[in-house]
């Protein structure tokens, strides 16, 4: 869920790995007691955001036939309590939407449509795109401390990666609408000279698709909401956000810039919810003509199936990955230490939560031992530090939630049950740890295609490595699972190279470690989703074509 960052994060990655000196600090009991610093909280946790202003959910309680009992208070709506997976502590407790929340939100959202899209021009709608990423650039302190507490990625690598994102992906659909056009000829059609009467007068628009919904997940929270919200009101389209409710605090912070910059009331609208409450009534909304999803592919599919069953509208989804990264022996030459390396961090950053993470490493068989070697000396080399996400500096930070925990566990277990040979990490917390959603970052070897592990995505920093003998049983391997997002590869061979571009079933391919370039679109096919967000390619994802003659 992070389009171009795999280079940006290599780099940083390595430094995470910190002296023994450090590691025995950080285990010590004086830091669990350490108080977290206050953090810069919405004023509005219990509000939804709904045609530009700050609105108290509607209350369930209040019945229609009585009128004196129209008093709201807290408990006339749901709540939920937002958990920092280092502590296991609440630090915030929001208001969830109901169905009338939801309606509102889509009612905004309507009745901005035709002004947004039809009455302000492109320039118009940059400026005030330029002005919030004037204002997210100057609030990057909070983006980084919000983020950081409610998923728990360390203070550094929120400020640097996760807040980052968000500034690169505002940066680049900016640079991406130079090559957006709203309205061009038919490609291939012949202007003929002097007859006017007989030219071609096909056009394309690319029009906005209208209301669209977005629900945005927990791992990479300002990384998904500026892929989707960006490019939305770029085209003109008007939209409802629904953060992941495990980390909607970054959310609020971003719904308070886009008013502060001066968005027109209704353009953008945010319900708190779950995926069963707002999620669903979202994707099964007849006046929503787009839902934007990233999360399991088991919600896109429920979420598929609500947008056909209701009004057939768009989706574009970005689900989960089973990425390979398959390792020739003709690279020895090139360094395989960095090779190996590098493919074990970028399937540990974030704690294993990324959807693109290369998690199912293949080694043909001549250099099998020796990766596993390097794979074990990366984790047992240096010990890792673990520490609660508000620290600075370079350390190993929890995974989201108490599930996702318990979930990661499971998988080390019937990675364990069906026989793959426990290389480093394993069940539990880190020796020393004694809260907090904290995993050992976890290699298996030895495993086989039909293992669980190398089946099923896991989302917890654990990798499977196994070794294979040709280029067409690597193949096989790689696209043997039903995802599509990302797969990567090391080889020295220029044809092998184009051959395996070609036969790869990924909506991403990565040679030799070299990331797209920016603009690219993050893609995605089969049970990974359709979805490609970013630079051109996300701005027309968000538009329909009309296909318009005689004009
Ligand atoms: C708040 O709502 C609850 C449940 O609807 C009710 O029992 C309670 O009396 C209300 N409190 C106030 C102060 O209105
Ligand atoms: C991994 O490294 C540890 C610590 O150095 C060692 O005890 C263990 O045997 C190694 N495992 C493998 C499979 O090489």
């Amino acid at each position: 869920m992070r389009a171009r960052l795999l280079l940006l994060l290599l780099c940083f990655l390595p430094s995470l790995i910190a002296s023994r000196d450090d590691s025995h600090d950080s285990s010590s009991d004086s830091d669990d007691d350490e108080a977290c610093p206050s953090l810069p909280l919405s004023d509005h946790l219990l509000e939804f955001y709904i045609g530009g202003k700050w609105v108290a959910p509607t209350p369930l309680t209040a019945a229609a036939d009585d009128e004196t009992t129209t008093t709201t208070n807290s408990s006339s709506f749901q709540t939920m309590n937002v958990i920092n997976p280092s502590t296991e502590e609440s630090i915030a407790t929001i208001a969830l939407g109901s169905l009338a929340d939801t309606n509102a939100a889509v009612q905004a959202a309507r009745d901005a449509l035709s002004t947004w899209s039809q009455q302000t021009s492109i320039p118009e709608r940059i400026a005030l795109v330029e002005q919030l990423l004037h204002i997210y650039d100057q609030r990057q302190e909070e983006m980084a401390q919000l983020i950081s507490a409610e998923m728990g990625a360390p203070l550094d690598f929120a400020r640097e990666a996760q807040v980052g994102s968000g500034l690169y992906h505002i940066e680049q659909f900016l640079q991406a609408m130079e090559y957006f056009e709203p309205e061009k000829l038919l490609p291939g059609v012949i202007m003929h000279d002097n007859d006017n009467e007989n030219n071609p007068t096909t056009l394309i628009f690319q029009e906005p698709v209208g209301v669209v919904a977005l629900i945005t997940p927990w791992n990479w929270p300002m990384n998904q909401v500026t892929l989707k919200v960006i490019p939305a009101l770029l085209v003109g389209c008007t939209c409802i956000l629904k953060p992941s409710e495990v980390a909607p605090l970054s959310s609020l912070l971003f719904a308070e810039m886009i008013h502060q910059a001066g968005f027109p009331p209704g353009v953008f609208n945010l319900v708190n919810g779950d995926g069963v409450g707002v999620g669903t009534q979202l994707s099964s909304h007849m006046h929503v003509d787009m839902i934007s999803f990233t999360g399991s592919t088991r919600a896109g599919k429920l979420i598929s199936q609500a947008a056909a069953l209701s009004n057939l509208k768009k989706t574009s989804l970005e689900l989960g990955g089973k990425g390979a990264n398959i390792i020739f022996a003709d690279i020895v030459d090139d360094g395989l230490q960095d090779i190996v390396k590098a493919g074990v961090w970028s399937c540990f950053d974030n704690s294993g939560q990324s959807c693109n993470a290369p998690t199912r490493m293949l080694v043909e068989r001549s250099i099998y031992d020796t990766a596993i070697q390097i794979a074990n000396d990366t984790i047992h080399g240096d010990d890792i530090v673990f520490r609660p996400a508000h620290h600075e500096g370079d350390f190993y930070g929890p995974v989201s939630s108490r599930v996702q925990y318990e979930r990661v566990q499971r998988y080390i277990q019937l990675g364990m049950d069906e026989g793959a040979t426990l290389v480093a990490g394993g069940l539990g917390r880190p020796d020393g740890v004694t809260r907090g959603y904290f995993v050992r970052p976890t290699i298996f070897a030895d495993v086989t295609p039909d293992m669980t592990i190398m089946q099923e995505e896991i989302f917890g920093p654990v990798l499977s490595i196994m070794p294979f003998d040709t280029e067409e049983e690597a193949l096989e391997i790689a696209n043997g699972t039903p995802y599509g997002l990302s797969n990567y590869f090391y080889t020295r061979d220029k044809s092998r190279r184009r051959r395996l571009a070609k036969s790869l079933k990924s909506g991403m391919v990565e040679i030799n470690g070299i990331g797209a370039d920016e603009g690219a679109p993050f893609a995605a096919v089969r049970a990974s989703g359709n979805g490609r967000e970013g630079g051109l390619y996300g701005l027309e994802d968000f538009c329909v074509i009309k296909v318009v003659s005689g004009m």
